[in-house]
Order: C-alpha cells, then sequence, then structure tokens
C-alpha cells in the first residue's frame, strides 16, 4: 500500500496540518519564505506529522492541538534537514536540488534556525508543560546525534553500538517525540504513553537502518537523494561495519579506507564488498528486528483502524524504497 493510502484515515487531518504548515511558514523576510518554501514545498513523505495523528487518534482525541504540534514536528524534522545537507554537503533532495546547493550554507543555516524558533513559538502556543518538555528534550538529542555522527565521520573502528546510539539520537527521538506527543494528547497513562513512545523510537530506528541502506542500493528516482552520500562523507554505517567485521581481509581494508578517505572514488569497490558480504540483508535484518520491536510495543493499544496502520507503518519503514 502506498503512503497516500495509509494515510486515508487521517487525510482530514492531514490537509488541516498542511495549512497550518503553510499559513506558519510566513516571515516578512523574503529569503526565509523562499527557502521555506522551496524545501516544504517539494514534498517528503510527512511520515512524522502522521504519526502525531495516528497516536493521537488511536486513543480517541477530539481536540485541534494534534495538527499544531504534527505540524511543529515536521518543522523541527525540516530543520534538521537544512541543516544535515549543509553538514552532508548534499546536493539532492526531494528530487531538487537541497537549499543549501541554491541559495547557500549560510541561508540554509539560517532558514534551519527560522524553522527551529517557529516550532518553539507554536509549542508554547499549546500551552502544556509536558508537551514542551518532549520537544525540548528531542531538539537536544537530535543534535547531539547529529554532532556525535560528524565525531564518527572517517572513524572505521565505530562499533555497532555507536552507530546505533547515533541513529536513535539523531532519527529515533523525533520519531518518539511524535508519537508520545500524541499519547499525551489523548490523555493516555504513563505506561501506555510509554509504549507509544517506544514503538516510535523502534520505528524510528527502522526506518534510519534502511535509509542506510537505500544509501547504497536504491535509485535516485526513487528517494530523491544521491546515492553514496554517505561513504563520501566517511560515515560508518551498518552496511560497512558489517564488511569490515565479516567481510575478508581484503574487503575490510576496501570499506576501511575508503571510509577513513572518504570521497565517491571508491564507491564501486565498497558496493561490489557491501554485495559479496551481504551486509545490506544483515542491516535489513536489524531493521526488521526493530519495526518487530515496535509492534509488540502496541499489544496494550485498543484495537481501531489507527492502530492497524501504525503497525502498517512499521511495515512500511522496512520494506520502503524511497
Ligand atoms: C530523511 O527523512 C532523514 C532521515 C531521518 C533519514 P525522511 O525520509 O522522512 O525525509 P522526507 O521528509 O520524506 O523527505
Ligand atoms: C538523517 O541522516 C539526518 C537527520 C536526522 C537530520 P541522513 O544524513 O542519513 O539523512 P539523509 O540521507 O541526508 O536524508
Ligand atoms: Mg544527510
Ligand atoms: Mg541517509
Amino acid at each position: 500500500m502506498s503512503l497516500q493510502q495509509l494515510y486515508a484515515p487521517i487525510a482530514a487531518d492531514m490537509q488541516a496540518v498542511d495549512a497550518v504548515i503553510r499559513q506558519r511558514l510566513h516571515s516578512d523576510v523574503v529569503l526565509i519564505r523562499q527557502v521555506a518554501e522551496y524545501i516544504v514545498q517539494s514534498g517528503g513523505k510527512r511520515l512524522r506529522p502522521a504519526l502525531v495523528l495516528f497516536s493521537a487518534c488511536a486513543l480517541g482525541y477530539q481536540g485541534r492541538h494534534h495538527h499544531e504540534l504534527a505540524a511543529v514536528v515536521e518543522f523541527i524534522h525540516t530543520a534538521t534537514l537544512l541543516h544535515d545537507d549543509v553538514v552532508d554537503e548534499s546536493e539532492l533532495r526531494r528530487g531538487n536540488r537541497t537549499a543549501n546547493a541554491l541559495f547557500g550554507n549560510g541561508a540554509s543555516v539560517l532558514v534551519g534556525d527560522f524553522l527551529y524558533t517557529r516550532a518553539f513559538q507554536m509549542m508554547v502556543g499549546v500551552d502544556n508543560m509536558r508537551v514542551m518538555q518532549v520537544l525540548a528534550d528531542a531538539t537536544n538529542v537530535i543534535a547531539e546525534g547529529e554532532v556525535l555522527q560528524l565525531l564518527n565521520c572517517h572513524n572505521a573502528d565505530v562499533e555497532i553500538e555507536d552507530y546505533l546510539r547515533v541513529i536513535r539520537y539523531k532519527t529515533a527521538k523525533l520519531f518518539e517525540a511524535a508519537t508520545r506527543l500524541g499519547a499525551i494528547l489523548g490523555g493516555a497513562e504513563r505506561g501506555l504513553e510509554e509504549k507509544l513512545a517506544a514503538f516510535g523510537m523502534h520505528l524510528g530506528t527502522a526506518f534510519q537502518l534502511i535509509d542506510d541502506v537505500l544509501d547504497y542500493s536504491s535509485d535516485e528516482a526513487a528517494t530523491g537523494k544521491h546515492l553514496g552520500d554517505d561513504l563520501a562523507e566517511g560515515k560508518p554505517t551498518l552496511p560497512l561495519i558489517h564488511v569490515m567485521k565479516q567481510g575478508s581481509a581484503e574487503q575490510a581494508t576496501i570499506v576501511r579506507s575508503a571510509i577513513e578517505n572518504g570521497g565517491r572514488d571508491d564507491f564501486q569497490r565498497v558496493l561490489h564488498a557491501i554485495r559479496e558480504t551481504g551486509a545490506l540483508d544483515e542491516t535489513r535484518r536489524y531493521a526488521r528486528a526493530e519495526a518487530a520491536r515496535a509492534s509488540a510495543a502496541l499489544d496494550a493499544l485498543p484495537s481501531s483502524i489507527f492502530k492497524d496502520t501504525l503497525l502498517q507503518l512499521s511495515d512500511f519503514a522496512v520494506e520502503r524504497n524511497y
């Protein structure tokens, strides 16, 4: 099933979120409007806002704050993308040139700051201390994750645990915040809130594991991103760690020196080693295990179309090719 079809139970809410996003992008500063609208209008899967909505709806939430918080989460995500593409020196995002490629690094960083701070203005408007706590913690952990990753670049001795920590921080934390916010709005008692948060965390971990697979295996028409960006930055992601642990001495050396040097010159040789050692299948196995943990966390959630879709989204995170 396509994401569009999966979102059917929240279609009206997603439209409402879209309206909030467009309205809150406004600024009198023309460059802000240009850059922010450029990245937002290029689309994206809108997975994190959908998680806020599904989580809230699964608990029977009837208010309107979920639209605002879904938009907040998408703004934070978009801000991290603007910053991430500068750091990663990426040139393609959502099938278009990245904002940094088009408007420059400075504009991307500063408009990312605009989106972060706009998200905080909106969050304060919801006037709920727990909500503010969750989002303040999440944004802080995301920043830690990105910095940790920066420190790990060009380091071929990074262990699987170090890698998993980076992806939990930089990616899974926002997924966790999304489902937790839905739970808080829906008035879940603490135990159920933790379960929904765990669902988001495991789902987000699976999602990033597959993102790291797609960086070596997808095609750019599907992902809208350039292949090989991770290797170019010398990022020790799980597919590469697997080759160094399970491959021959020669395969390990190829990958080690590619991580240490970065760039794209070794891409074909690394790809070959990845294929021969089954490193992508191994990474997919990790993702499947995370998705299974995500699904198990929903056991206590009452049955509904929203719960069913959350479960389907955990499959999507693993099976996706974009
Ligand atoms: C990209 O996230 C960044 C990662 C955490 C891998 P998405 O793949 O959700 O990006 P969009 O919003 O759909 O473009
Ligand atoms: C996700 O990591 C970045 C953030 C969570 C900000 P990646 O660097 O792998 O994401 P893409 O591949 O550029 O979308
Ligand atoms: Mg990146
Ligand atoms: Mg990536």
